[in-house]
């Protein structure tokens, strides 16, 4: 017997607020996650005064919720509401396709109580292969005040649907302009990722077993333990930072991949970024910030971690770029 599905009815679903609190301690382990060095004082250093909370920290927020304590993942993956008109997806063949954040207002150090996170399915396609899922994540504190959007696809592999090319779209996030071809990158960030990197970086929320048993990414066929992808996305964002925003974390204002290769702990990563001009006018909000197009290449492997980075900064004085 065939089902019904109907995929437009899952656009626009709206899913339960849910509440979520971090404290500066927080932020602090979030910093060392995403490889910030001993002498990255504006990431984890909370007394100095050039500190400020990480500005991509919220992305960790709707695995953390309001725990102050290890987060169960497997009851986090299968709790919360379904969207109608879908088919139910296998939890195993979901992979984490994309991620973007925009910071609207600087995050306190530490939230208090009150604040959520609103989500609500933006996009819905299929193709041959699967079901791409994309939702959006607002962070509002208790006056409803909106601080960041980030908009967040997975790829459902295996999934049908229609057997259809079904695609409906209400909103996501600026699409990346692609540098020259022929044009080397205005900076080049090397960085290198620890063996113990996704044991640090899980502390942020994130338990899923993927990232510190090593039989389960032999399973999967990753040959072990594999990072987290929003690890690398931390690692890409404070490259951003450093040859962008002259180490000034609050001059990232958006920032935004999709996860094309894995990183294992200990692999070095290396971050390429073209200067694309200024934010066009068309972008509400983002006047007198630099565009620039990334990608984080895993070195071990040659490959592209993060594919199709596009950031917003606000440049620093005196760093060169092409223009
Ligand atoms: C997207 O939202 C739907 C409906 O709330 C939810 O079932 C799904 O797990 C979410 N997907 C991601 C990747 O957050
Ligand atoms: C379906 O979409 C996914 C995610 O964008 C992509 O990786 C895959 O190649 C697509 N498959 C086909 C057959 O187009
Ligand atoms: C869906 O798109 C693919 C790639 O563009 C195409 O080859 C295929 O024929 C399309 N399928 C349907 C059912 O339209």
């Amino acid at each position: 017997m065939s089902q019904q599905y109907d995929l437009a009815s899952a656009v626009g679903f709206q899913d339960d607020d849910q509440p979520v609190s971090w404290n500066q301690r927080d932020i602090l382990i979030y910093g060392v996650g995403i490889g910030a060095k001993r002498d990255d004082f504006a990431i984890i250093n909370g007394l100095d005064k050039s500190w400020t909370p990480f500005p991509t920290y919220p992305v960790v927020l709707p695995f953390k919720g309001t725990s102050q304590d290890v987060v169960n993942f497997r009851q986090l993956m299968t709790g919360g509401k379904r969207a109608p008109g879908l088919p139910k997806f296998d939890p195993n063949r979901g992979v984490h396709g994309s991620q973007s954040i925009e910071i609207l207002k600087p995050l306190p150090a530490v939230s208090g109580p009150g604040w959520k996170v609103k989500k609500r399915v933006v996009g819905v396609s299929e193709n041959k292969s699967g079901i791409i899922l994309e939702n959006e994540s607002t962070l509002v504190d208790p006056h409803g005040t909106v601080y960041a959007k980030l908009f967040s696809g997975s790829f459902n592999l295996g999934a049908k649907a229609t057997g259809t090319n079904f695609s409906k779209r209400i909103a996501g996030p600026p699409q990346a302009k692609q540098p020259p071809k022929d044009r080397k990158p205005d900076w080049v960030v090397r960085d290198q990722t620890t063996p113990e990197q996704a044991v640090l970086y899980r502390l942020s929320g994130d338990y899923n077993e993927l990232h510190i048993n090593p039989a389960i990414g032999q399973a999967a066929g990753f040959g072990g333990v594999i990072l987290h992808g929003l690890s690398t996305f931390g690692f890409g964002a404070r490259a951003v930072v450093s040859a962008v925003g002259g180490g000034d974390p609050a001059s990232l204002r958006f920032f935004g991949v999709r996860f094309t290769a894995p990183v294992r702990p200990g692999d070095a990563l290396e971050t390429l970024i073209w200067e694309i001009g200024p934010v066009g006018a068309d972008v509400a909000g983002h006047a007198g910030e630099t565009e620039v197009a990334f990608v984080t290449r895993n070195v071990a492997t040659g490959k592209v971690a993060l594919g199709a980075g596009v950031a917003y900064v606000k440049k620093a004085a005196g760093v060169k770029g092409k223009l």
